[in-house]
C-alpha cells in the first residue's frame, strides 16, 4: 500500500568557535579533568560568543543541511525549531531561522521538550508531511545552554554547551513496508511529575527572569536509563525489529555513562553508538542532529541504513524515533 513518509534529504550541523575545555573549567569552579571524564565522557563543550544567539546556529546548521539535500530553501514550507534557550521569549527562534535563510511562506514555530527536543520537533514535523500539509520541513536543534547554566555551581555547568543541527525532511511516496527510506516510527512522551527534578528556576510567568538550570542528577540519571531503554524497547517491538537490526543508535548526548548502562540493558553493541558528547558536552535538543551529522561525515550513515534516535529531558520528557536512510 503506497504511503507517505517524511525522507530525510539531508543534515547539518554548527558549533560555536569558542572551545571551553575541562581545564578552563578547572579555573572557574572546582572540579577536574579527571572528574568530569570519568563520570561524564565530556572533554570540551563550545560556547557561543555574546551576540551570537541560538538562531544564529540554527541558521548555519539549517544552511548546511539544505546545501546537502540539493533543497531551495524557497521550497520550504514548515520549519520546526526545539530549543529551551529561544533569542526571545516570543517570537519564535524558528521565525528568526525563516528570516534569515530568506523564507517568507508555509509556518515556522518552537517546540519545547528540553532535550528530547528534536524528537518531539521530528515527529510533529513527519505528522504534518503525512498528512499533506507541508511537502518540504526543516526541522532544527538549537541551543545556547551557556545563558542559562549557574556558572557557579559545578554539578552542572561542567555538563552542557552549545550547538546546532538540523535536517531537511521531503513527504515521498514509499510502498508502506519496513524497508521504505524515511522516519518509520516516533512515539513522544511526557510526565510532569518529575518536573523538579530537571528545571529552569526562572521564566517570563513566573519570576520574570530567565533563571538557571537546576539538577537532581543522580535521579535524572537512575530516570533516563530506564524511560530511554523502555522507549527503545518499546520502539523495536511495535516496527518489528530485533536490537541488532538498527546499524546506529543516534541517542541524545548527555552522559557516556547513561549510553553504556542502556547499551549494556539492551544487549546493543556499543560499536553502533554514536558519541559525541567528549566534544561538545550536552547541547540539549542540538546534540541529535549534531551527532546524526558527525556520524554522516565519517560516513557511518549509508543509504537504507536504520537509524534510532532517542532521548530524555527536562518534564521529564523522552522519545525514540526510527528512521532509514
Ligand atoms: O539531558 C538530560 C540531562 N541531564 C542528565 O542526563 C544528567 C544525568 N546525571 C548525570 O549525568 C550524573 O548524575 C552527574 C554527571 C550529573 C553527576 O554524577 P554522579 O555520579 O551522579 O555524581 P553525584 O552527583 O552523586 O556527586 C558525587 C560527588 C559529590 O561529592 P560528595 O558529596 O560525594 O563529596 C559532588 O559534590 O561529586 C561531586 N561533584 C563534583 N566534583 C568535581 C559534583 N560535580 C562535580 C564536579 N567536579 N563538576
Amino acid at each position: 500500500m503506497a504511503v507517505i513518509r517524511s525522507v530525510i534529504r539531508g543534515v547539518g550541523a554548527h558549533l560555536p568557535k569558542r572551545v571551553m575545555t575541562n581545564a578552563d573549567l578547572a579555573k572557574i569552579v572546582d572540579t577536574s579533568d579527571q572528574w568530569i571524564v570519568g563520570r561524564t565522557g565530556i572533554s570540551q563543550r563550545h560556547i557561543a560568543d555574546e551576540g551570537e544567539r541560538t538562531s544564529d546556529l540554527g541558521i548555519a546548521a539549517a544552511k548546511q543541511a539544505l546545501v546537502r539535500a540539493a533543497t531551495d530553501p524557497h521550497d520550504i514550507d514548515l520549519i520546526i525549531c526545539a530549543t529551551a534557550t529561544p533569542d526571545r521569549t516570543f517570537p519564535a527562534t524558528a521565525v528568526a531561522i525563516q528570516h534569515g535563510l530568506g523564507i517568507t511562506r508555509g509556518a515556522a514555530f518552537d517546540v519545547q521538550a528540553v532535550c528530547t527536543g528534536f524528537v518531539y520537533a521530528l515527529a510533529i514535523a513527519d505528522n504534518f508531511l503525512k498528512a499533506g500539509q507541508f511537502k518540504h520541513a526543516l526541522v532544527v536543534g538549537a541551543e545556547t545552554f551557556s545563558r542559562i547554566l549557574d556558572w557557579s555551581d559545578r554539578s552542572t555547568c561542567v555538563l552542557f554547551g552549545d550547538g546546532a543541527g538540523a535536517v531537511v525532511l521531503e513527504a515521498q511516496p514509499q510502498h508502506g513496508s519496513r524497508d521504505d527510506r524515511g522516519i518509520l516510527s516516533t512515539r513522544i512522551r511526557s510526565d510532569g511529575r518529575f518536573e523538579d527534578l530537571l528545571y529552569v528556576d526562572g521564566g517570563p510567568g513566573s519570576t520574570k527572569t530567565v533563571g538557571h538550570l537546576r539538577m537532581n542528577g543522580r535521579e535524572v540519571f537512575r530516570h533516563a536509563v530506564q524511560k530511554i531503554s523502555g522507549i527503545i524497547e518499546e520502539t523495536l517491538v511495535v516496527n518489528d525489529f530485533a536490537p541488532d537490526e538498527i546499524d546506529l543508535y543516534v541517542p541524545h548526548q548527555a552522559n557516556k555513562r547513561i549510553l553504556d548502562g542502556i547499551a549494556k540493558r539492551l544487549g546493543v553493541d556499543p560499536e553502533k553508538i554514536v558519541v559525541t558528547l567528549d566534544r561538545h558536552g550536552n547541547t540539549s535538543a542540538a546534540s541529535i542532529p549534531l551527532a546524526l551529522n558527525h556520524a554522516f561525515e565519517q560516513h557511518r550513515v549509508k543509504d537504507g541504513s536504520l537509524i534510532l534516535m532517542e532521548a530524555m529531558g527536562g518534564g521529564f520528557t523522552w522519545g525514540a524515533a526510527l528512521v532509514r536512510w
